[in-house]
């Protein structure tokens, strides 16, 4: 697929935290953008932000995509999917119901959509790190994960009520990649697929967030910081990357011939951990001195217990990382001035 090829990109969860910056880099590369969505309101406010782009920016409202068939309607002119939307939150009352069944659900019903409707030659899905990373091992130092690595975790322990939320998203994550991979080696649709597993996302917000409590997952545990949580919570894993870099890493994967039929692990590659994020935050805000914690180990650069490839993704996508700093400091800036 080329830039010229894909002309009309249909983005799931274009409302939420990544899907709204993946919008924005396709819109100021010239794309056309039909954002999904399950409010209305969401989406006019995201156009109404936008208004610039308003002759290449529509939303389509898709309440439930658990169910098959909801997509077919909306994919009229659509050559390519970037399929961002996925259930991403641990405050949940039945796992099964509420992360793993609409996750893969999800999938199959946007993959369904565009093959039926025969016009899509690409799409690229988000998945996650989680889908890649097993918790329960102590890799060696010198260990590297990589795009090949599979999260071991089996379907019953991911649904099982036992299992907290945590384990059960990376379920969701896994074998809602699976059920897509799986859907193209079946079906052998018109189209070919690039998977995406970053690990946490970080990074100022493009979506509509009125209050810090409508902060997505991810930031809202790095504003937590700012906000004076004690003690620092602890990072279950030490990959990141900026959300401005991950929008990047989906439009290339989408606009390049040779990613097709490939799975990416993009990550910055220095590691993070929230006391360096506490750092930074009192070394450049004067009122972050009286509320970020002093109850940890200042100065200690953060350490990564095995190492992640971002380097594949730098060398295969021409992206370039931002720094922990940089991200950390524009994200914090913007909910202090915007929001707190
Ligand atoms: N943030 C991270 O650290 C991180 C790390 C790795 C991977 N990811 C993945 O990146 C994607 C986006 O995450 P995010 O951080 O941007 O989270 P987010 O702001 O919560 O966005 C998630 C989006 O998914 C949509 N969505 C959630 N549940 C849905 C459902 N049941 N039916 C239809 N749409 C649903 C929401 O759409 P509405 O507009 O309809 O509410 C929302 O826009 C997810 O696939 C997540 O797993 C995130």
């Amino acid at each position: 697929m080329t830039a010229q090829a894909a002309s009309y990109v249909l983005v799931t969860g274009a409302t939420g935290f990544i899907g709204a910056h993946v919008v924005d880099n396709l819109l100021a590369k010239g794309l056309k953008v039909r954002g999904s969505t399950r409010s209305a309101a969401k989406g006019e406010e995201m156009k109404a932000a936008r208004p610039q782009y308003a002759s290449r920016l529509d939303f389509v409202v898709v309440e439930d995509f658990t169910q098959i068939g909801v997509f077919d309607s909306v994919m009229e002119g659509i050559d390519a999917v970037i399929h961002v939307a996925s259930p991403f939150f641990y405050d949940t009352t039945n796992n099964e119901q509420e992360l793993i069944i609409p996750a893969i659900n999800g999938v199959k019903s946007i993959l369904t959509a565009s093959a039926k409707a025969g016009t899509v030659k690409r799409i690229v899905l988000t998945s996650s790190f989680a889908s890649i990373v097993d918790v329960d091992s102590t890799p060696s130092p010198d260990f590297t994960y990589t795009a090949q690595h599979w999260n071991p975790l089996s379907y019953d322990t991911a649904v099982d009520p036992k299992s907290t939320s945590v384990v059960a998203y990376r379920g969701s994550k896994k074998f809602a990649e699976l059920a897509a991979w799986d859907f193209v080696k079946t079906e052998k649709p018109c189209f070919d697929l690039v998977t995406l597993c970053p690990p946490m996302v970080f990074g100022p917000v493009v979506h509509p967030v009125h209050n810090i409590k409508q902060l997505n997952e991810s930031n809202s545990v790095l504003w937590s910081v700012a906000a004076g949580v004690d003690p620092l919570p602890g990072s279950r894993v030490p990959a990141w990357i900026d959300a401005r870099d991950l929008a990047e890493v989906h439009v290339q994967a989408l606009l390049r011939p040779e990613t097709g039929g490939k799975r990416f692990l993009p990550a910055a590659l220095e590691p993070f951990s929230y006391g360096y994020a506490a750092d930074i935050m009192k070394d450049t805000f004067e009122w972050a001195k009286d509320t970020v914690t002093s109850n940890y180990q200042s100065g200690q650069k953060p350490h990564a217990p095995y190492g992640v490839d971002g380097q594949t993704v730098a060398n295969e996508l021409g992206v370039k990382y931002r720094s922990f700093k940089e991200t950390v400091v524009d994200f914090v800036g913007q909910v202090k001035d915007t929001l707190a």
